[in-house]
């Protein structure tokens, strides 16, 4: 197993250079979305669609997908690898609503409020009595300005190297993208092979999956960025 896990401790370089990669090709059914794939030994999976001509030059929006035991009180996407300076997605249950959060940690505290990843959430969103699952298009989730303010973005052309983290313990308010919440319960690195999911389909993946009717619009409620 490539899968790497520590309850807080910072990864030796050598897990980080892997040379293959965790995730592999998966259709979701909702959708018609075919994702790179990864899941990890919590049981939580992470999925993601590219542009065809996704790659370092330039900034390019991603299709994401999360599905989670929906006892977890949050699970979380570090963009960068890392926990602090790079896009965080965070999302949880509430009820048979699933809400997002973008965040970026400044520190080894609660991370605060991004506003530079803008997410739009698409069909395949939904909550049932065992998982909930968040799909989303993000303009802002592969590109960032780093630690230094230097632009930086994800070569979508390669394998790239993806943090997670969860807790189990819920979220202040779960109904809203802006609660507070506490620290994992544990984080864990793997590599996502970005080149591989990369489709000349990834437009009409988008427009076939925009969230535009009621009874989607019913099964979220979401955060300051709203849809
Ligand atoms: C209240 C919220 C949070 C608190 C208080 C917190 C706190 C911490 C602390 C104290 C460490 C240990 C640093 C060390 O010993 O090296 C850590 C590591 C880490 N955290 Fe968080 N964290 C929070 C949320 C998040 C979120 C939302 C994510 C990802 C989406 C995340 C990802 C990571 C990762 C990947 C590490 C490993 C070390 C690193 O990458 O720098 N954390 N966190
Ligand atoms: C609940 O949702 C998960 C994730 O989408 C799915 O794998 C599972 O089959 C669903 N369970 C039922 C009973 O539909
Ligand atoms: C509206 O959304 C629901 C729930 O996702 C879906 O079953 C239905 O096919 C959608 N209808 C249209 C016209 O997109």
């Amino acid at each position: 197993m490539k899968w790497t896990s520590s309850l807080a401790g910072l990864l030796s370089l050598s897990t980080l250079v892997s040379a293959q990669s965790d995730s592999e090709s998966f259709v979701d059914a909702d959708t018609g979305i075919t994702f790179q794939s990864a899941t990890n030994s919590e049981g939580v999976t992470y999925r993601l669609a590219l542009p065809a001509d996704a790659s370092a030059e330039k900034a390019y929006d991603v299709i994401i997908q999360i599905v989670a035991p929906v006892e977890l009180g949050w699970v979380g996407w570090a963009w960068g690898g890392a926990m602090t300076y790079n896009p965080l997605t965070v999302v949880w249950a509430n009820g048979n609503n699933v809400v997002y959060s973008s965040r970026q940690a400044i520190g080894y505290y609660t991370p605060i409020q991004y506003e530079e990843a803008k997410y739009t959430v698409l069909k395949g969103t939904s909550v049932n009595a065992t998982h909930f699952k968040f799909t989303a298009v993000c303009a802002g989730c592969a590109s960032w300005a780093d630690f230094d303010g230097n632009p930086t973005t994800l070569d979508g052309t390669s394998q790239v190297n993806f943090a997670y983290a969860y807790s189990t313990t819920p979220v202040d308010d779960p109904s809203t993208g802006e609660s507070g919440f506490s620290i994992h319960d544990s984080v864990g690195h793997w590599t996502h092979d970005l080149g591989a999911a990369r489709s000349d389909k990834f437009s009409s993946w988008v427009a076939a999956n925009k969230a535009s009717n009621a009874t989607l619009r019913r099964h979220l409620r979401v955060g300051r960025y709203g849809y």
